[in-house]
């Protein structure tokens, strides 16, 4: 569906859709809930023992297993370490491949093409057996993965071939974990650094007195300090399009097949539109502060038709991760950690997040 254009690209969308409805997303908060449980038992030792953690690896790792649960009913906590990684080597080996133009033929039996390759037979072996798991179980499960097995084209009434299901499951893993994941680690580094606004979290949390909340708008504060890092570190922070013809921008002539970047990255720091753009502050998106402001001066989710078809799963799945976190934890940086921004597919800290993880 990402990658795809024209018709092939429409009916992967319109099957989609359907398990990305409004009121199937906020059903998902409970096991959201307790996928970011499971995390919040694992920190103890850390917690217990000053030891810390990776931030940026955990977020990584708790998003994987969300949007797994979610979307296809699996349980990746325990091969979550694995995946990860190879999902990494495998995204990091295409953005390599597209900064050197594919000069390196990717039959050479280089290192990093070995490696690569590796990491790709991790992911295809972990996904197929999903897949043919899925194709022989008796009971179809209420999922995502259910929909792309059993979905028959109207006209020839051929369903997805192994490969395109393949292709949609890993695209769906990919998009729908590393981005949130790389969005909630820019945010635990921004509120440590900005002890009030860490503050206006805890209070909304603590508000709850400990209730599961019933409604996303208890956790508004939550939301704005996730929709306030999406601004800074816009994961997706480069949108291409291709000219189909010619055309005039703001001036500028177009020609039919030139490639055309969007940045939400530098549009999200423009002082056109931004007052102190290098400032974390959340309550710019306070529904008063956020009145009358261009809307593509702020598109982490992209626009138009091709808008991030998760973008609600990926807003509620950070208030609930948010919120759990911060309603046990505090996160610290720890002293002489890095910090830099790596632009791979997402933006992620290039050095990692390396945080002591303080009991409340
Ligand atoms: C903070 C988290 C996220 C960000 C910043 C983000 C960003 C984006 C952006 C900018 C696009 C549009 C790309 C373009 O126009 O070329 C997009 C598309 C997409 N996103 Fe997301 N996304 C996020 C979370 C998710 C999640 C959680 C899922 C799935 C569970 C997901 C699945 C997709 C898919 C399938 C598309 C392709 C849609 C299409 O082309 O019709 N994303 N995302």
């Amino acid at each position: 569906m990402l990658t795809s254009d024209g018709d092939t690209w429409l009916r992967q969308r319109r099957l989609s859709q359907p398990a990305f409805h409004r009121e199937r997303i906020a059903a998902l908060s409970g096991q959201m809930a307790a996928t970011t449980g499971e995390l919040l038992e694992r920190w103890q030792v850390y917690a217990s023992s000053g030891q810390p953690v990776d931030v940026a690896a955990e977020m990584m790792r708790v998003a994987l297993a969300i949007v797994g649960r979610a979307l296809f009913s699996i349980d990746l906590s325990s091969e979550a370490g694995n995946l990860v990684e190879a999902m990494l080597v495998v995204l990091d080996h295409i953005v390599w491949r597209a900064r050197t133009f594919g000069m390196v033929p990717g039959f050479l039996p280089t290192a990093r093409n070995l490696r690569s390759r590796a990491a790709l037979r991790t992911l295809d072996q972990a996904v197929y057996a999903l897949i043919e798991e899925r194709r022989c179980a008796a009971a179809a499960q209420a999922d995502l993965l259910s929909m792309l097995v059993a979905a028959q084209d109207p006209e020839t009434g051929t369903g997805m071939s192994e490969r395109q299901l393949r292709d949609e499951v890993i695209t769906l893993l990919v998009a729908g974990h590393e981005t949130v994941a790389s969005a909630l680690a820019w945010t635990w580094y921004l509120l440590s650094q900005n002890p009030q606004a860490e503050a206006k979290l805890q209070a909304e949390v603590d508000a709850l007195g400990g209730r599961a909340p019933t409604d996303p708008a208890q956790l508004a504060y939550a939301r704005m300090a996730f929709e306030e890092a999406l601004r800074l570190y816009p994961p997706a922070w480069i949108i291409t399009r291709r000219a189909l013809a010619d055309d005039e921008l703001g001036g500028y002539a177009i020609p039919a097949g030139a490639l055309v970047v969007l940045s939400p990255y530098t549009a999200h720091r423009d002082p056109a539109f931004w007052q102190e753009p290098e400032c974390y502050d959340p309550e710019r998106f306070s529904p008063e502060r956020s009145a009358g402001r261009p809307c593509f001066a702020y598109f982490p989710f992209g626009g138009g038709p091709r808008l991030c078809i998760g973008n609600t799963f990926a807003l509620l799945e950070a208030q609930v991760v948010l919120s759990q976190v911060a309603s046990r934890y505090r996160l610290e940086l720890m002293p002489g950690q890095s910090i830099e921004v790596e632009p791979g597919v997402t933006l992620r800290p290039k050095h990692g997040l390396q945080m002591a993880i303080k009991s409340r």
